[in-house]
């Protein structure tokens, strides 16, 4: 990498959300100078509005195998990284080790568990099949007409917007600069390689190295490579049991849906998936049928106060796997975007490869996802 003596900073990470921050403190740990730049405030993207599951298992697709893989990984990486991340910041990103129930509540549901438990059994995944009399002795609060359940032990959930915090706080001691309400226009790039990133109002971040952490938000940067990215709508539900904690411990996942408790009261009910463009209205409709559908299935939930209503941009590839590492046609710069479903589980892992790749003799990112399993975009 040539020495650029002019540069403000050995990298730029263009994103302040989870993954932005994940990478800037795993590349200030191996002693890059790095500068966060992130339009609003940090994690206000989908970060602010993730549940925050860690679902490799009930995510699990037959046609995103090295995705599942890929999730597995970052599971298995995620004790140690909020470990880590509380011992660095003085701050606990809020990781429940709780399992996660699926639940099906008709004939047909149940037929699709069915083929959900084949599938997972013939991948060598950790799922049992459960009677609705075993699933309501797991979770009392089941209504009794739930016809059929998977206990999935090994999927559990994080506190996104704590693991922003910690993740904040973590990257701050370490000695990344964070620069919120600072919007990246454009790149900046001679005789093919990146030279910095130029701010709304003109001034440049003069960097060698340019992390493109900027989810569904990364396409739009001008003077970058094309990718095809596009975002998928969200709508979810915070809600707060008035009674405390206890009345579901596990992640219990529907058809449509989930509810994630944070184990005090509070709870997540996600998420709509809506192809709509950059729009995050919260509409009635959507509401409407997250409630319904777990209020069915747990009727505890009618009880539940809502206390927040949002919506939140899933940054999706073709293939729904992400984007990471470098980009072939402009050198310096690192895709970190695309993570679609996953993003909270896959920080630790992106966070690793990316930053690893920032330096020599770091990982080399799988064909899977890199950039160039697309070939070149259209403008
Ligand atoms: N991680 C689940 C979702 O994106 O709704």
């Amino acid at each position: 990498m040539p020495q650029d003596p002019t540069a403000t900073t050995d990298v730029a990470v263009i994103g302040g959300g989870v993954i932005g921050l994940a990478i800037a403190w795993r590349a200030a740990a191996r002693g890059l100078r790095v500068c966060v730049l992130e339009r609003g405030e940090l994690g206000a993207g989908a970060s602010r509005v993730a549940a925050g599951m860690l679902a490799p298992v009930t995510e699990a697709d037959a046609g995103e195998l090295a995705l599942l893989g890929l999730g597995l990984r970052s599971a298995r990486d995620w004790p140690a990284f909020a470990a880590e991340l509380e011992q660095a910041a003085g701050a606990d990103p809020g990781l429940r080790r709780s399992g996660a129930l699926v639940v099906a509540r008709d004939r047909d549901e149940a037929e699709a568990l069915e083929r959900e438990l084949a599938l997972r059994l013939e991948l060598g995944l950790d799922v049992q099949r459960l009677l609705p009399s075993a699933a309501r002795r797991l979770e009392p609060a089941l209504a009794p007409t739930v016809r059929l359940a998977l206990d999935v032990a090994g999927d559990h959930s994080a506190d996104p917007r704590a693991v922003v915090l910690a993740l904040a706080e973590a990257a701050r001691r370490a000695g990344v600069t964070l620069r919120t309400c600072t919007a990246v226009e454009r790149i900046e790039s001679r005789g093919g390689r990146v030279t910095g990133v130029g701010l709304a109002g003109g001034e440049v971040v003069r960097a060698p190295r340019v992390v493109v952490a900027a989810g569904a938000w990364s396409g739009a940067i001008e003077g970058l490579p094309r990718i095809p990215l596009r975002p998928v709508k969200g709508q979810i539900l915070r809600l707060r049991d008035p009674a405390g904690g206890g009345l579901v411990a596990r992640i219990v996942r529907f058809e449509g849906g989930y509810l994630v408790p944070r184990g005090d009261g509070r709870y997540v009910l996600g998420a709509t998936m809506e192809e709509r463009g950059f729009d995050t209205t919260v509409t009635a409709g959507g509401l409407y049928e997250l409630l319904r559908d777990a209020g069915e299935l747990v009727p505890g939930v009618h009880e539940m106060v809502v206390e927040e209503m949002s919506a939140g941009l899933r940054p999706a590839t073709p293939d729904n796997a992400p984007v990471l590492g470098p980009a072939e046609e402009l050198a310096g710069v690192h895709w970190a975007t695309g993570h679609h479903r996953n993003g909270i589980l896959l920080a630790p892992v992106t966070a690793d490869l990316v930053a690893g790749g920032l330096g020599d003799g770091g990982e080399p990112v799988a064909p899977a996802f890199a950039a160039a399993r697309f070939g070149r975009v259209p403008a």
